[in-house]
């Protein structure tokens, strides 16, 4: 079994993992847009990330012993890097919206999240959790390449929250194909991807509806029909976030798929500068201070 095709990562995106140590100092509780469904939308995502990282590093582990290809080797080990930081950050998020007072939703979110991952773990094959976390991989960066295309987002993000949507969206971009390549080369099997992509979408969907309506519950906007029907149409109206991934969530369905096949290495690399220059600027303020 092979790769689909001859597409590669462009050479100019690395793979390089980065400790953040984020604290989120002064996140008020709606930090997206001001709005609650968007943003317990993003929190309930944000319970998955610490075990389903850990998930895909796992999945990604159990096959590397079939690449012989030294630079792919390369990209394998900056992939469990980057998700390794990404589980720890989201750690740190975790903590801060129990501090914010959702200890049940945030405790009760990661527990199933965990359960259902172990799940998993215990019920899948290798090869069917490697097309698991191709498939999450691609909904990942699907969604960072429109919160990343779509600036507005990102600016109506509270600047204590701010840098680790950025840099979890542009690190999804840079690593988007190596969990896919990986599945091409060892199972290639596209009657497995794509049931496993559509699987994954409902199960991902139905935990971030649950958890979203938790999160809206504790907070009593559940009985605010204005602002769910805002909420609601900011992610599924006719411009929605996620509507506006529709295009690039059926791409997979292609049997020539290849996530390379969107070269958005131009969008990342305008988006690092963004982040490095905000890194500079915290650097200068903290000396300043100091
Ligand atoms: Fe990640
Ligand atoms: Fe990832």
């Amino acid at each position: 079994m092979s790769r689909s095709n001859a597409v590669k990562k462009p050479d100019q995106v690395s793979i390089t993992p980065q400790r953040m140590g984020f604290d989120f100092d002064g996140a008020p509780r709606y930090w997206c847009r001001n709005d609650p469904v968007l943003t317990h939308f993003l929190n309930a995502l944000s319970l998955t990330f610490p075990d389903g990282e850990r998930f895909f590093v796992d999945a990604v582990r159990a096959f590397r012993d079939t690449v012989t290809d030294p630079e792919r080797q390369k990209e394998i080990s900056g992939f469990i890097g980057q998700e390794a930081m990404h589980s720890l950050e989201h750690d740190t998020f975790n903590q801060m919206l129990a501090s914010q007072g959702y200890q049940e939703e945030a405790e009760g979110g990661q527990k199933l999240a965990r359960y259902l991952i172990n799940e998993g773990r215990k019920r899948l094959s290798k090869e069917q959790q490697l097309a698991a976390t191709a498939a999450l991989e691609h909904i990942t960066a699907i969604l960072a390449n429109r919160l990343l295309k779509d600036p507005s987002l990102l600016a109506d993000m509270h600047p204590s929250v701010r840098q680790l949507w950025m840099w979890h969206a542009i690190e999804e971009i840079e690593h988007k194909a190596v969990a896919y390549d990986l599945y091409q080369d060892v199972v290639g099997s596209y009657r497995m991807r794509v049931r496993t992509l559509l699987a994954a979408t409902l199960a991902l969907g139905s935990y971030t509806s649950k958890y979203t309506w938790a999160f809206l519950k504790k907070d009593g906007m559940h009985r605010r029909p204005l602002v769910l029907a805002r909420g609601l149409w900011r992610l599924f109206g006719i411009n929605g976030v996620l509507t506006r991934t529709l295009p690039d969530f059926v791409s997979f369905l292609r049997p020539d798929f290849h996530p390379w096949q969107e070269d958005n290495s131009a969008l990342i690399e305008a988006w690092r500068a963004q982040l490095s220059a905000l890194e500079h600027e915290q650097d200068a303020t903290a000396d300043a201070t100091a």
